[in-house]
């Protein structure tokens, strides 16, 4: 057999197995292996598909880091609407929907329902031929969607390929429809890391699913902590289920993640004890939902009960009430920044939202306090905005006595005393002082986190009681530390010491990214610092490197091109930078596998002549970065690349309906 033949059998043991274990841990929540033996198996086909790279596949595991980032989404027709829900407030809005039922059906037996959470999330079409996932969308207007399928692609509770059946045979076409979402935890360490990276925090988990799946650089979509769970197909008729509860199942035994809580429910009563337990257990669930969607279970009912415009009779959405509370505010705090932001915070009289003791909310700005018109000692409505973030939604004005006091912004650093500053064009107050005390703890602990240089037993309250006792004032001053001087400080002991200085010592050898990452530098987050080391490669180099080359870098905007431009060159970072080198700082780059190749996963076709170069560089271009090039048309040519005088190809081209781009847009893709 040739070594390629083997090298193809090698890899498909190796995908079917990561896929069976995706599928465990991911989706059953059960893992039979460990992360370390997870790992070492997708290292294998890493290492594999390196060495072959023409067996690479749409469903390998390795194609879900993200592809290219796109230009703008194109649009995806549903086959079927993908229709909304009418809306329940109460048990007497449920029991009128029964009888709506039994009316349009003529019958007065009980019918069988089918009642799951409601997720707050996104609807999602995946289409699947032959079992593969081939391509996903929005919902849109119901009609046509976004094309988010490279986006979709990098979630792994998605099967790229649907297992396949003991005796069962997997369905030419499959289009299932459910909720993309982001958990708590995972809402919570976004929003962490966004506000380490002096970024927008994203208001509830729901608009930051939402804003991860429209990044039209799936890089970006991958490293948001994205799930989802399936509720349903396009169509159910040729499928071996005769209702939801069968449909669930066949859903999971083809690798899908359905939601552990949906229930079969004998009678509209049943219903209403399910919707008491899950409004119970809504404020435990480690993800967030709205309410409950009740289907009539059986999909012969279903079809006789038929749609309206916009709903399914057969269906409804069973809405919780909305998680508010009225308190008062007592006085506003201002919390300052790594980047010297000034985020004005809510104190609260404690009160219960929803099951939950609220007593701070964040006032985002400055702007924000005079659009909602809020004053001291005003009564609050406050709501827990997809039940995360507090936030103040107004005052109640009837309540007022006269004795409010107007919200005063401060003028200094409530920490360094500077004066503070606010450009033209931001809604942000800053403190410029580049040395206030607040912004360097701030920053010393980014360093230290998860997100930064991860040293194990550094976290917030650390890092401030060596900043506190003056031991350190710098990173530099993190690597003078010595067990020492841990030791005479409360809170350790031998042992503990001895591990903290073990694991300093350990961050030394890092890799460029996260390094970068840790710095902190204004407008450089996890992404930007990847593509400066991709770029860039050393620690030397971006020393030197002009605000102008950082501008041609695909994926660096001019806002963070100046800044890290700025940062490198400024004497007392250079020093700092020297100094850590000295101290023993070893930088590497990531694993090459560890690096996407952007068009992995894309084919090109060019028609007519470039101008700007020749074809045969065009494409050794595109191989360069990992696509392929073909020379016939057919479905699965990703772009058609049209210079002058095109072919015919590209009339076959468009009733493919395939991505046609000029040679502009390829230059763009490809960074010539
Ligand atoms: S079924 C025709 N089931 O709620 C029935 N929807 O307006 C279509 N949703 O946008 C929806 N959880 O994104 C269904 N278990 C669930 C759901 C669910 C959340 C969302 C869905 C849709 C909206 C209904």
């Amino acid at each position: 057999m040739t070594q390629l033949n083997t090298a193809k059998e090698q890899l498909q043991i190796l995908k079917d197995q990561l896929s069976l274990h995706a599928q465990r841990y991911y989706v059953l929540d059960d893992p039979l292996i460990s992360d370390g033996e997870y790992d070492l198996l997708f290292q294998e086909l890493l290492a594999l598909e390196k060495k072959f790279p023409e067996l690479i596949t749409i469903d390998s595991p390795s194609q879900r880091v993200g592809g290219t980032p796109l230009a703008g989404f194109q649009t995806i027709e549903h086959r079927f609407p993908m229709l909304s829900l009418e809306n329940a407030f109460d048990d007497h809005d449920l029991h009128a929907f029964e009888e709506k039922i039994q009316r349009f059906l003529n019958s007065a037996e009980p019918t069988t329902y089918f009642a799951e959470p409601k997720l707050d999330g996104l609807a999602v079409e995946l289409v699947y031929e032959q079992g593969l996932f081939l391509a996903g969308s929005t919902r849109g207007d119901g009609k046509t969607g976004e094309d988010i399928t490279s986006n979709l692609r990098t979630i792994a509770s998605i099967p790229l390929k649907l297992l396949a059946q003991d005796n069962k045979k997997i369905p030419e076409l499959l289009e299932v429809r459910g909720e993309v979402f982001i958990s708590h935890e995972g809402f919570a360490a976004l929003n962490k890391q966004r506000e380490d990276d002096g970024e927008n925090l994203f208001a509830n988990p729901r608009n930051a699913a939402a804003g991860s799946l429209r990044q039209l650089d799936p890089r970006i979509t991958a490293q948001r902590p994205l799930d989802f769970f399936v509720y349903g197909v396009s169509d159910p008729s040729s499928l071996p289920c005769q209702n939801q509860s069968e449909l669930f199942q066949y859903l999971e035994s083809l690798g899908f993640k359905c939601n552990a809580l949906a229930r079969p429910c004998p009678s509209i009563n049943k219903v209403l004890e399910h919707q008491r337990f899950l409004s119970d257990l809504r404020k435990d669930l480690p993800y967030e939902i709205d309410g409950m969607v009740v289907k009539v279970d059986s999909f012969n009912l279903q079809k006789r009960l038929g749609s309206k415009a916009r709903s399914p009779r057969w269906a409804i959405a069973y809405k919780f009430p909305a998680s508010q509370a009225t308190t008062t505010l007592l006085e506003v705090e201002f919390r300052i920044g790594r980047t010297g932001a000034i985020t004005p915070v809510a104190i609260l009289e404690p009160v219960d939202v929803g099951g939950v003791i609220v007593s701070r909310a964040t006032l985002h700005n400055e702007d924000e306090i005079i659009r909602k018109d809020l004053r001291l000692g005003d009564k609050v409505l406050i709501q827990r905005a997809g039940d995360v973030i507090p936030e103040i939604v107004k005052p109640i004005k009837e309540n007022r006595t006269g004795h409010e006091q107007p919200i005063i912004m401060p003028r200094t650093c409530p920490k360094c005393g500077h004066e503070l500053l606010r450009k033209e064009d931001e809604a942000v107050l800053r403190c410029p002082n580049l040395h206030c005390p607040a912004q360097k703890l701030r920053a010393l602990i980014h360093y230290a986190g998860k997100s930064g240089m991860d040293i194990e037993g550094f976290g917030q309250k650390v890092m401030a009681q060596l900043f506190d006792t003056g031991l350190i004032a710098d990173i530099p001053d993190l690597y003078h530390l010595t067990k020492d001087d841990l030791l005479k400080l409360p809170g350790w002991a031998d042992k503990s010491a001895e591990n903290g200085i073990q694991a300093i010592n350990k961050s030394k050898k890092t890799n460029l990214a996260r390094f970068i990452n840790a710095l902190g530098i204004r407008h450089v987050g996890e992404v930007t610092a990847q593509l400066l080391e991709e770029h860039i490669q050393t620690l030397d180099r971006l020393m030197i490197v002009s605000e102008e080359d950082l501008t041609e870098i695909e994926g660096i905007g001019s806002q963070s091109a100046a800044s890290i431009a700025k940062y490198f060159n400024e004497d007392k970072n250079k020093a700092a930078l020297a100094h850590l080198v000295e101290l023993g700082l070893e930088i590497s780059l990531r694993k090459p596998n560890d690096k996407e190749q952007p068009l992995t996963d894309h084919t090109f076709l060019f028609t007519g002549s470039l101008t700007s170069f020749s074809r045969s560089e065009a494409k050794s271009r595109v191989k360069e970065l990992g696509g392929k090039v073909a020379s016939s048309i057919s479905k699965k040519v990703s772009h058609v690349v049209v210079g002058e005088k095109p072919g015919d190809k590209i009339k076959k081209a468009q009733e493919l309906g395939l991505a046609i781009i000029s040679e502009e847009e390829f230059i763009h893709l490809v960074r010539f």
